[in-house]
C-alpha cells in the first residue's frame, strides 16, 4: 500500500542574494506578501495537504524562522492584556496544534540537493514533500501540494510539480522531457538549468516535489553539478534509472517570489484578494492608473 505523505521539507538555508540588502540579516523566506511571510504560506499549503511534520533545513541567520513558528510568550501576554483577541488568534494560529516543526541545520551552503539530504535522519524511509517557499502557488482551493499528494496516493512514485515556462527562461529551472496526456506525464529525462538551445522542452520543475525515500541514496552519491552545487535535479535523474518519476502539471497560478518582479505580482494579486484591503487597494489602483481618464 502507498504510504501517506506526512512530512514536508522546507530548504531555507539559501543566501537570498537577489533581495539584498533586504535579506542581509533576515532570510528571504520571511519576506511578507501583504501580511504573512512566504514561509507561512508554504507551511499553510503543506497543512492543507494533510502534512503534519514540517522539517526546516536552516542555515545561519535563520532565527526569525524558528521564532515565527514558536510561541511568542511576551507578545501573546501583551495582546491578551490589551484585549486584542483577533490578533491573538492570528498569532496563536500560525501552527495548528496537530502540526510539529523540526529544525535541522545545514552547516554548509552546498545546494538544494544537499539541503534535502540533511533532512534524511528525520524523514527516514517515508515519502515526503519538498517545498520551496519562494515559489508561491495559488489555486484558489486546497493548494498545489494537496493536488500532488492526491496524485501520489494513486501513483505511488515520485512526482514533480511542473509548468510551461517561456523558452528563453529554461536556464532558471530544472527542465523535464515528459510524455503523455493530461496532468500526469511520464518523465523521460531531467536536466538542471539548460540553455534554451539545449533544453529538451520548456516544461519546468517548480518548487513542489513529492519524493520517495530512494532519493537519499542518490543524493548521497551526487557530486557538484550546475553552479558548483549538489543538485536535487541530478539525484532525480539517477532515481529515474530505476524508478518511475512523474511530472504533474498543477492547476493554479505560480509567482516566482525569488525574483523582484514575481514578488511584486504576488503582492498585488494577494492584496486584491485580502478581505481588509481588496476594496481600498482596487480603488487606489484605478485612481493611480486610470484616474486621469475617468475624470475625463
Ligand atoms: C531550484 C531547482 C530547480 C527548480 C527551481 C524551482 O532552483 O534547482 O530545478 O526548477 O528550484 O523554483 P533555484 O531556484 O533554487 O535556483
Amino acid at each position: 500500500m502507498t504510504k501517506r505523505v506526512k512530512k514536508a521539507v522546507f530548504p531555507v538555508a539559501g543566501l537570498g542574494t537577489r533581495f539584498l540588502p533586504a535579506t542581509k540579516a533576515s532570510p528571504k523566506e520571511m519576506l511578507p506578501i501583504v501580511d504573512k511571510p512566504l514561509i507561512q504560506y508554504a507551511v499553510e499549503e503543506a497543512v492543507a495537504a494533510g502534512i503534519e511534520i514540517m522539517v526546516f533545513v536552516i542555515g545561519r541567520n535563520k532565527h526569525s524562522i524558528t521564532d515565527h513558528f514558536d510561541t511568542a510568550y511576551e507578545l501573546e501576554s501583551e495582546l491578551e492584556a490589551r484585549g486584542k483577541d483577533e490578533l491573538l488568534k492570528v498569532v496563536r494560529g500560525i501552527v495548528p496544534p496537530h502540526v510539529s516543526c523540526i529544525y535541522i541545520r545545514q552547516a554548509m551552503p552546498l545546494g538544494l540537493g544537499h539541503a534535502v539530504l540533511c533532512a534524511q535522519p528525520v524523514v527516514g524511509d517515508e515519502p515526503f514533500a519538498v517545498v520551496l517557499a519562494d515559489d508561491m502557488i495559488n489555486d484558489g482551493g486546497a493548494g498545489c501540494l494537496a493536488q500532488m499528494v492526491e496524485a501520489f496516493a494513486n501513483a505511488g512514485c515520485s512526482i514533480l510539480g511542473t509548468e510551461q515556462v517561456a523558452a528563453e527562461e529554461t536556464d532558471r529551472y530544472g527542465i523535464v522531457d515528459a510524455e503523455g496526456e493530461g496532468p500526469l506525464l511520464e518523465v523521460k529525462s531531467i536536466v538542471e538549468k539548460p540553455r534554451p538551445e539545449e533544453a529538451p522542452s520548456n516544461l519546468a520543475v517548480v518548487g513542489r516535489y513529492i519524493l520517495t525515500s530512494g532519493i537519499f541514496t542518490h543524493l548521497s552519491q551526487t557530486g557538484r553539478g550546475a553552479g558548483g552545487e549538489i543538485q536535487l535535479t541530478d539525484a532525480i535523474a539517477r532515481l529515474m534509472e530505476k524508478d518511475r518519476v512523474l511530472a504533474y502539471r498543477f492547476t493554479g497560478t505560480r509567482y516566482d517570489c525569488g525574483s523582484k518582479l514575481g514578488y511584486l505580482m504576488a503582492t498585488v494579486d494577494y492584496a486584491l484578494q485580502h478581505p481588509e484591503l481588496a476594496e481600498g487597494f482596487r480603488e487606489w489602483l484605478k485612481e493611480r492608473f486610470f484616474g486621469a481618464n475617468t475624470r475625463g
